[in-house]
C-alpha cells in the first residue's frame, strides 16, 4: 500500500449497480431512506442512479442530491451527450462515465475503433470538466482488456483532467494475484487516483477489492449486502472490516451501523440474507458447539476472530442451543436466568436438550427453561401474564389486513387492534400493543413441518424487552396467524412473569 494514503474512500453503488440485481427495484421513498442511511454510515460517495435511464431515475438522483447529505452524490452516464447532460442536470457532484474497452465487448456491442473510443472518452471528460463537475472514468470490462490499450485510454483521460479512474472487473473474472498485478501496473503508469469495482461471480469480489487497495487503489466500490448484477458486487461490510480490523486502514465508515444498514437493504430489496453471511449475517457471532461456546463464554476471541467484536458492527453474540450444546453453556444460560441447578439435574437437562437437538430442532430459551422447571419440579403451568380471550383477524384483496385482540394482561382487560402488510404482521402488532410496545420482535422464522395445505407451521421468535434482554420461543399449529401469535405470547409471558418475580424480589 502507498505510504502516503491515510484513508480509503468508500463509494457505495447499492442504489445503482445494487438496483440492477434481477428482481430489485427501489421506489423513490426507499431510495431516499437508503441514501440517508448510507450517509449515516459515512460513505464518501453514493451512486444514486443512472439519470438518463428513465424519468424516475432522473428524479431519484435529483431528489437525493437535494437532500444535502454529507456524502457526495454520483450519477452514472454512458459516453453519449444525452446521458452526460442528464447526469449534469441531476446536480450530481460526480459524473461517472463508462465505455467498453475489451475486444469481446467492442466487437459485439459498441462496434467502434479503439482510436475512436479513446477520442470520445477524452471529449466526454473535457465536456464534464468544462461544466465544472468532477468526473470518474470507467473502462468497462477492464480485466478482459489488453493491458497496453487499458494503459493508453486511462493515460488519455488523465491528460484530459479526469478526477479518478475506475477499474471494473465487470464479469468477475479477476483473481487476487492477477488483479493486484493489474492495479500495481496502473498505479505505476498513472498519477490519478484509482478506484475499483469488483463483481462476485467467483466469490472473489471482496478479496479482489482488498488486494487492489494493497496495490495502490484509494477508492472502493461496494454495495450493501453485496447486491448487484448477477452474483453481485463487493460487500461493503466485508471490505470495510477487512481493511479496518485486519489491516488497520481507515475507511471513515461508522461500523456500528453496519448491521442496521444491512437489515434496511435486506428489507427494501426483498433479498433475504443467508444467516452465514460474514459480519452482518444472523450467525456471524453465534455459537452452538459446546466446545466453542465454552471458550467464548470465558474469552470471546478463543473462537471468534478477536479483531472484530459484535459491538463494533452493531451485532450481538448469541449462544444457540442444539445437539452440540455443552454443560457449561447450558449452566451459564440457566444461571443468568436465575436457575441454580445441581450437577445431577444439570446432566438431566443437558440430556433432554440434546434429545431435542437430535430431532433436528433448535432449542429455544423457553424450551430450556421449561425443561429445567420440569426437572427441578417447579413448573407452574397456570402462571401466564397474558391470557387471550378472543382474536379476530381480517384479510382479503380489498381489505387492509387488520387484527383485534381481547386479552387479560396481568389481570387487566385489554383490547388492541392493528393493521399490517399481511394478517401475521397485523396480529403481531396487536400483540405487541397489548404490552404497550414494551417488546420488540427481533427475529421471526416460520417453517412448514408437514406437507400439504394443512401443514403444521412452526414459528420461532426472538423477542427483546426494553432492557435489551432477548428471549427465544416457539409455537406450532395449522394456522400460521395463531402459531405466530402463540409464539410471541409464549415469549412475552415468560418475560413478564420473570419481571414480576424479579420486581417482587
Ligand atoms: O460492472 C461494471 O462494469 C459497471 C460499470 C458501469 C462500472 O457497473
Ligand atoms: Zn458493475
Amino acid at each position: 500500500m502507498e505510504k502516503n494514503v491515510k484513508r480509503i474512500s468508500v463509494f457505495d453503488t447499492t442504489l445503482r449497480d445494487g438496483e440492477q440485481t434481477p428482481g430489485v427495484s427501489f421506489p423513490l421513498s426507499y431510495k431516499i431512506q437508503i441514501a440517508k442511511q448510507l450517509d449515516k454510515l459515512g460513505v464518501d460517495y453514493i451512486e444514486a442512479g443512472f439519470p438518463a435511464a428513465s424519468k424516475g431515475e432522473f428524479e431519484a438522483v435529483k431528489t437525493i442530491v437535494e437532500l444535502g447529505l454529507e456524502s457526495k452524490i454520483c450519477g452514472l452516464a454512458r459516453i453519449v451527450k444525452e446521458d452526460i447532460d442528464a447526469a449534469l442536470d441531476s446536480g450530481a457532484d460526480l459524473i461517472h462515465i463508462f465505455i467498453s474497452t475489451s475486444k469481446i465487448q467492442i466487437d459485439h456491442t459498441i462496434k467502434k475503433s479503439r482510436d475512436e473510443i479513446v477520442e470520445i472518452a477524452v471529449d466526454a471528460v473535457e465536456y464534464i470538466k468544462n461544466h465544472g463537475r468532477k468526473c470518474m472514468f470507467s473502462a468497462m470490462d477492464a480485466t478482459r482488456t489488453e493491458i497496453d490499450y487499458l494503459k493508453r485510454i486511462y493515460k488519455a483521460v488523465e491528460g484530459a483532467g479526469v478526477d479518478i479512474i475506475n477499474v471494473p472487473d465487470t464479469v468477475g473474472v479477476a483473481t487476487p494475484f492477477r488483479f493486484h498485478n493489474l492495479i500495481k501496473q496502473l498505479r505505476e503508469h498513472l498519477k490519478v487516483p484509482i478506484d475499483v469495482h469488483c463483481h462476485n461471480d467467483f466469490g472473489l469480489a471482496a478479496a479482489n477489492t482488498y488486494v487492489a487497495v494493497l496495490a495502490g487503489a484509494t477508492q472502493v466500490q461496494v454495495t450493501i449486502n453485496g447486491i448487484g448484477e448477477r452474483a453481485g458486487n463487493a460487500n461493503l461490510a466485508e471490505v470495510v472490516m477487512i481493511l479496518e480490523s485486519i489491516e488497520g486502514i481507515k475507511t471513515g465508515i461508522k461500523t456500528e451501523f453496519l448491521v442496521e444498514t444491512s437489515k434496511l437493504v435486506e428489507r427494501f430489496s426483498g433479498l433475504k440474507l443467508p444467516p452465514n453471511t460474514p459480519i452482518v449475517g444472523e450467525n456471524a457471532f453465534s455459537h452452538e458447539s459446546g466446545i466453542h461456546a465454552h471458550g467464548v463464554i470465558k474469552e470471546a476471541s478463543t473462537f471468534e476472530p478477536g479483531v472484530i467484536t459484535p459491538e463494533m458492527v452493531g451485532h450481538r453474540r448469541r449462544i444457540v442451543l442444539g445437539k452440540h450444546a455443552g454443560r457449561h453453556q447450558i449452566k451459564k444460560i440457566l444461571e443468568e436466568a436465575g436457575y441454580h441447578v445441581s450437577e445431577e439435574n444439570l446432566s438431566k437437562i443437558v440430556e433432554k436438550v440434546k434429545e431435542i437437538g437430535d430431532r433436528g430442532k433448535r432449542v429455544t430459551d423457553l424450551d430450556l427453561f421449561t425443561i429445567a422447571e420440569v426437572v427441578i419440579g417447579e413448573l407452574k403451568k397456570e402462571e401466564r401474564a397474558i391470557l387471550v380471550d378472543e382474536i379476530t383477524v381480517l384479510t382479503g384483496n380489498k381489505i387492509t389486513p387488520t387484527a383485534v385482540i381481547n386479552a387479560n394482561v396481568m389481570e387487566d382487560k385489554k383490547v388492541t387492534s392493528a393493521i399490517g402488510v399481511g394478517p401475521v404482521d397485523a396480529a403481531l402488532k396487536a400483540v405487541t400493543d397489548l404490552v404497550g410496545k414494551r417488546i420488540k420482535i427481533t427475529e421471526f422464522k416460520m417453517d412448514a413441518i408437514t406437507g400439504g395445505s394443512d401443514a403444521l407451521a412452526e414459528v420461532y421468535v426472538t423477542v427483546e424487552d426494553e432492557t435489551g434482554r432477548s428471549f427465544t420461543a416457539r409455537a406450532a399449529g395449522p394456522d400460521i396467524v395463531m402459531a405466530s401469535i402463540d409464539a410471541v405470547i409464549n415469549a412475552v409471558n415468560y418475560l413478564l412473569i420473570k419481571k414480576k418475580i424479579n420486581n417482587s424480589e
